[in-house]
């Protein structure tokens, strides 16, 4: 049902935004400006669809969870309570972008099959922000050519 699986991503890019945005505070090493600033654009695009995807739940007439008690029931990325080392946060945010996207494809198959065509456009525009955050991440990651 697409209301439920808007309510796992709101729960899941939530927990997903408060990740990258303690990672933009936290973030430590060489690359300190750079990944700092990265951050900031991945939790600004993930806060971004907080509202919107919301509000889509309200408009197809279910209430919209709103706490974080419930953002962690539903969430199926977890939270980290630690200060990783500025490579182990951009993995564990990558891993956490491959999950965003099966919940996104989740909502867009669903959104497709109860005839929603605005809310499938909004999740195909959040799974192309996504691809691109997957994209730089791997870069990234990737070593250094001799
Ligand atoms: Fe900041």
């Amino acid at each position: 049902m697409l209301a439920d699986s808007l309510k796992t991503l709101l729960a899941t890019n939530f927990a997903y935004y408060i990740k990258a945005h303690g990672f933009h505070w936290n973030v430590e090493g060489p690359d300190f400006g750079e990944l700092h600033d990265f951050f900031q654009n991945i939790y600004e695009d993930a806060y971004s669809a907080v509202d919107p995807t919301a509000e889509y739940i309200r408009a197809l007439g279910e209430y919209t969870p709103g706490s974080m008690e419930r953002f962690l029931e539903l969430s199926v990325i977890p939270g980290q309570t630690k200060i990783p080392r500025a490579r182990l946060m951009i993995e564990e945010l990558l891993a956490n972008s491959y999950t965003m996207v099966d919940v996104l494809n989740t909502c867009f198959a669903d959104a497709t099959q109860e005839n929603k065509q605005d809310i499938a456009n909004f999740i195909a525009e959040r799974l192309s922000q996504q691809n691109k955050y997957m994209w730089q991440l791997r870069s990234f990651l990737k070593d250094q050519r001799a």
